[in-house]
């Protein structure tokens, strides 16, 4: 489909000098908060909608500072802090603090097991922010059998509840335009016309399926989705994992001919998921570069 150099529609015209944004709200696995600019970076320099269907921590989002945008996320207690974030931000701020006190009050540990059992009795976005924010390595694990979070208590304090609200007043800021929707992404990516750009972060492809409580996840299907935007004159940009040091990995993925455009690289610096399973060891050697896929 020809897609129209200028019309109405374009709601975003990119800045060449993006800044970076480095504040995160929840610490997330994967998260792309250090590099988000690079990635934005190499969108199309003018469209419509941005669409985020594999929102995690936001970092892309948040980064950009849209104009009009969907984001959504396949977990429900994630997309209620994101809501609340938007709609009444000093919830946020005091879901956060009464935890960070009665952490400080008594027995750390214990009290973080509590507030996970309380979580894993009734998923909800209070406890699922305060875990993100003190778990170990900020990698929300969940169980393969009962899907329940498994991560121990993180070895470093959680920031003050003065930290934590200057970053929900900015991140408030950045996402006011945001309309954020528990969706899965094949039914968030299936909103998206011509001239508007989907950003895809999928789960890990090549790691364990217990992150993010996502099994079911399937590139293949993914794929189709990407396919389908393509079609409508929709632009995407899927970021991927990079080159390990087990081979390259792309070469096993059915990714059909001609589905994209160009293939970048970007600097991801450490694994954070190494990080967690190989406790503190040093792992200079663990640079990965993650790739971005780009329909246009
Ligand atoms: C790699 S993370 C995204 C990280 C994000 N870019 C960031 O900077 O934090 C992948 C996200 O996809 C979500 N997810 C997994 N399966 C999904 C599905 N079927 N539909 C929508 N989201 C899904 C997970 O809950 C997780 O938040």
């Amino acid at each position: 489909m020809q897609i129209p150099l200028f019309s109405d529609q374009w709601h975003h015209t990119i800045d060449p000098e993006i800044q970076p944004f480095r504040e995160q709200l929840l610490k997330w696995v994967g998260n792309k908060q250090r590099f988000a600019h690079e990635i934005i970076g190499y969108f199309p320099k003018q469209f419509g909608v941005y669409f985020e269907p594999f929102l995690g921590s936001g970092a892309v989002v948040a980064t950009l500072q849209p104009t009009r945008a969907q984001a959504s996320d396949i977990s429900f207690p994630l997309i209620e802090i994101f809501q609340t974030l938007q709609r009444d931000p000093d919830t946020l701020c005091r879901w956060y603090t009464e935890r960070w006190e009665r952490l400080k009050a008594g027995d750390k540990k214990a009290i973080y097991l509590a507030i996970r059992d309380e979580f894993n009795a009734s998923p909800n976005a209070a406890d699922l922010l305060f875990l993100s924010r003190s778990c170990y390595g900020g990698v929300i694990r969940y169980r393969r059998g009962d899907g329940h979070i498994s991560t121990p208590m993180g070895i470093h304090n959680p920031i003050s509840p003065e930290s934590f609200e200057k970053r929900v007043r900015e991140w408030h800021r950045r996402t006011r335009y945001v309309d954020f929707c528990h969706l899965s992404y094949v039914e968030a990516m299936a909103r998206a016309q011509a001239g508007d750009l989907v950003y895809c972060d999928p789960p890990y492809q090549h790691s364990e399926s217990i992150l993010y409580g996502a099994q079911s996840f399937s590139l293949q299907v993914l794929l189709n989705s990407i396919a389908e935007c393509k079609e409508r004159g929709v632009y995407v940009a899927l970021s991927i994992d990079g080159t390990k040091r087990s081979g390259d990995l792309i070469c096993d993925l059915p990714i059909p001919e001609g589905l994209f455009q160009q293939e970048v690289f970007v600097n991801v610096g450490r694994s954070m998921l190494k990080r967690f399973k190989m406790k503190d060891k040093s792992l200079e050697a663990d640079n990965v570069t993650d790739r971005l896929l780009l329909t246009y």
